[in-house]
């Protein structure tokens, strides 16, 4: 009988990593949580307050965005006629969609527009503080990092109302997207310590 014992916990364990596998292949490896459970910790006035600070960005609205006649204009033009219902539309201007044409969480609804995550990566597996604090841990189970690196999925020429000469960098030239310019605009930071 002792014999058998390895063989069996050799099956076990690619029994086990199969339905792991399996599992994954279902959907995302990590599920989003929701900018509701990042104001949990992030919220308070020693981090920053960084919840206020997202909801008065127009990401925090960009689903409401899709729902202007000046969506609707530039939505027609690409014979889609309900920008608010379309993945053409949704998967810039909502997290739930991941960057996909299909909702790809059940968590997060298209109304909170362009949340934490999409930036900091799907953190129903990070956001607890037995993860977030390590940066390698927290990479593992979800969190994109640097952010900075994810700007340039949504902000490309393949939004319908891009303009390539929008802003002017420090240089003084004209670009669609420029970081620097841009992160002024949304920026938030864990303040310093006195
Ligand atoms: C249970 C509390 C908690 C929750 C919930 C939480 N965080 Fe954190 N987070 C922390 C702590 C603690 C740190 C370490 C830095 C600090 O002390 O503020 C941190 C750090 C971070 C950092 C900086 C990472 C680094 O390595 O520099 C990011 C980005 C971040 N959190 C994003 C999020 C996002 C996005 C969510 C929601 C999906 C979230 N957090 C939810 C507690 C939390
Ligand atoms: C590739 C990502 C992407 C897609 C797809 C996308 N948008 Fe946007 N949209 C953006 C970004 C980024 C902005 C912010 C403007 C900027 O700084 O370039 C924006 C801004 C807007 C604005 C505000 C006007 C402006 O230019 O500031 C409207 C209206 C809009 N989008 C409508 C739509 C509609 C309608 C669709 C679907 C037909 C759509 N978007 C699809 C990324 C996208
Ligand atoms: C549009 C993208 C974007 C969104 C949305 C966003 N962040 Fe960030 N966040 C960044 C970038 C960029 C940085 C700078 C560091 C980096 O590049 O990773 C950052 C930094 C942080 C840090 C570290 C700050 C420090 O001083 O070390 C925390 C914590 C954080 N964000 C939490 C949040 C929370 C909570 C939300 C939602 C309320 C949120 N972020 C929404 C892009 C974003
Ligand atoms: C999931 C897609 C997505 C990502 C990722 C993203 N953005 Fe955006 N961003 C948008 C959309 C959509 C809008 C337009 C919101 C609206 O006005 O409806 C926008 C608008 C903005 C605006 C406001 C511009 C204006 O006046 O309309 C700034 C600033 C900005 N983004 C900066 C950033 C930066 C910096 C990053 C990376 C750290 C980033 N964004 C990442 C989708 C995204």
């Amino acid at each position: 009988m002792r014999k058998f014992l390895p063989a069996i916990g050799a099956v076990a364990v690619v029994v086990a990593f199969t339905a792991v596998r399996i599992g994954q292949s279902e959907g995302p490896a990590h599920d989003y949580a929701g900018s509701k459970k990042c104001r949990i910790c992030h919220n308070t006035e020693s981090k920053g307050k960084m919840n206020d600070v997202w909801a008065k960005t127009n990401h925090a609205h960009a689903y409401e965005r899709l729902l202007t006649k000046e969506a609707k204009e530039a939505a027609k033009k690409l014979s889609i006629a309900e920008p608010e219902k379309s993945g053409e539309c949704l998967r810039c201007h909502a997290t739930a969609y991941g960057f996909t044409k299909k909702p790809v969480t059940k968590v997060v609804k298209v109304e909170e527009g362009v949340g934490c995550e999409s930036c900091h990566g799907p953190g129903s597996d990070y956001s607890n503080l037995t993860i977030m604090p390590e940066r390698e841990k927290a990479i593992a189970t979800g969190m994109t990092y640097p952010a900075k690196d994810g700007c340039t999925k949504c902000h490309n020429a393949e939004s319908p109302t891009w303009n390539p000469e929008r802003y002017t960098d420090k240089n003084g030239n004209k670009v669609g997207f420029d970081f620097e310019v841009l992160w002024e605009m949304i920026k938030h930071s864990i303040p310093e310590k006195k």
